[in-house]
């Protein structure tokens, strides 16, 4: 029982749509305006960030936490097509620098999932041709904060972001169209490589030799729903190699094997610093397309809660390319805080008994947030959000991972003070 954190730097993850709140001109606020949110919460409101960032990190600074992922929001820097917005960039340039003199780390995310409509209507990642917008924003990200900000994501998890938007058409701008789908994981990954050649190169003319790049990658474990079905268990593979092994290997190392496709007819190369893990949950392959296992513990999202997945997807990674493990996101929805103490405790465990060099672990997420289509209804954070009075609260979790943190990992004492008598439910 326990397990000792040897080093790991534990902190939180966000997205600057999630949190900040505001009617900045992106897709998900046109998308609430389409009324397409399920609980018909705007992105507008969600934690206010925007204005109440200064007391936010405070709150991560008395919680222990050491350091922080978080975004910026492309349609509040470029609100128009070429016309940037100096107080935005000022804005995030006073936020760094806060989190900062709290002794907190910054991972700076310069795209999660939110674009600007101007580049939305321009066809956006589907069209090769409009990456050189997203290369201007990274130009100016780090022109404006690189002296500030040594590591950074690209974009975070394109894949998710390709389905979701292009494939299962759930999110903005909701189309079902396998080519575009292709054709958004391939122009991503053009984009991250010219990025991650971009950052160094500019931090390098800065005078820095400390810059660190990846992309946030989501991974999940596949399986057949039914293992005796040998059609389940290649739709299982096929699934797996479609969704995140393909894409993987090209945006790590510049291989582009099919499904797809170097537009921009890139060599070969290492294209991270360090692996960047998102992880959540597994998913069981049937004829009925993806689903999840049965009789399996489940978060209030009935996402199956499996956490030796977080060392099958890391050691994935490694043997791609081997580099330090960030975890950039783990996390589960869990709106009464009943049994996020006991996930917490189990996926740490696992990373922290691999072997595997895990150097950081950012939990998904600090406060409750906007959760995309499931809105406010969907919690994730250590610290509760009543929306209405925008007043934080610690939760049980949040009390766990601080105390976690100040002795360095988990102990019998506090493993029987938070972890034990929590438990799943099962579906
Ligand atoms: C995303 C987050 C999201 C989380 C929980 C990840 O896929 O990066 O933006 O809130 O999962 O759904």
């Amino acid at each position: 029982m326990g397990f000792q954190l040897k080093g790991m730097l534990l902190g939180a993850a966000s997205a600057a749509t999630q949190i900040e709140g505001g009617e900045c001109g992106h897709n998900w606020n046109d998308w609430y305006h389409q009324g397409k949110i399920k609980d018909g919460s705007d992105p507008a409101r969600a934690n206010d960030h925007y204005h109440r960032w200064r007391e936010d990190a405070d709150l991560m600074a008395t919680m222990g936490l050491q350091i922080y992922r978080m975004g910026i929001e492309w349609s509040r820097i470029e609100p128009e097509e070429g016309k940037f917005n100096k107080d935005a960039v000022a804005h995030y340039r006073q936020e760094i620098k806060y989190l900062k003199s709290l002794g907190i780390q910054p991972l700076l995310t310069i795209h999660h999932f939110t674009n600007p409509m101007w580049f939305e209507e321009k066809g956006g990642f589907t069209k090769f041709e409009n990456a050189p917008y997203y290369l201007r924003l990274v130009r100016l990200c780090v022109r404006y904060l690189g002296d500030l900000v040594s590591e950074y994501i690209t974009i975070n998890e394109p894949n998710v972001y390709a389905v979701n938007s292009w494939l299962f058409g759930e999110w903005p701008p909701a189309e079902k169209n396998l080519g575009k789908t292709i054709d958004v994981m391939s122009v991503m990954t053009y984009c991250h490589i010219k990025a991650y050649e971009l950052i160094h190169r500019m931090r390098k003319k800065m005078g820095y030799n400390d810059t660190k790049v990846s992309f946030a990658n989501h991974l999940r474990c596949f399986v057949p729903k039914d293992a005796t079905d040998p059609m389940q268990r290649i739709m299982a593979k096929g699934s797996e190699w479609a969704f995140q092994k393909a894409m993987t290997v090209a945006m790590c190392t510049g291989r582009f094997q099919f499904p797809m496709k170097n537009y921009g007819k890139l060599p070969k190369g290492e294209y991270c610093d360090f692996q960047a893990l998102n992880y959540y949950s597994r998913s069981a392959v049937s004829n009925a397309g993806n689903g999840f296992l049965d009789n399996v513990p489940v978060n209030d999202l009935d996402w199956e809660i499996y956490p030796h997945g977080i060392v099958e997807c890391a050691q994935f990674l490694y043997d791609v390319l081997p580099r330090p493990i960030y975890v950039t996101e783990n996390g589960t929805c869990d709106n009464q805080d009943t049994f996020r103490c006991r996930y917490l405790y189990e996926h740490l465990k696992e990373l922290c008994d691999s072997g595997l060099p895990v150097q950081r672990y950012y939990h998904w997420c600090f406060c409750d947030n906007f959760e995309w289509l499931e809105g406010e209804s969907a919690r994730f954070g250590l610290i509760h959000v009543d929306y209405e009075t925008q007043k934080r609260t610690v939760k049980k979790s949040g009390q766990f991972y601080s105390a976690m943190i100040a002795e360095g990992g988990v102990d019998e004492h506090l493993y029987d003070e938070y972890v034990d008598g929590q438990s799943y439910r099962i579906k």
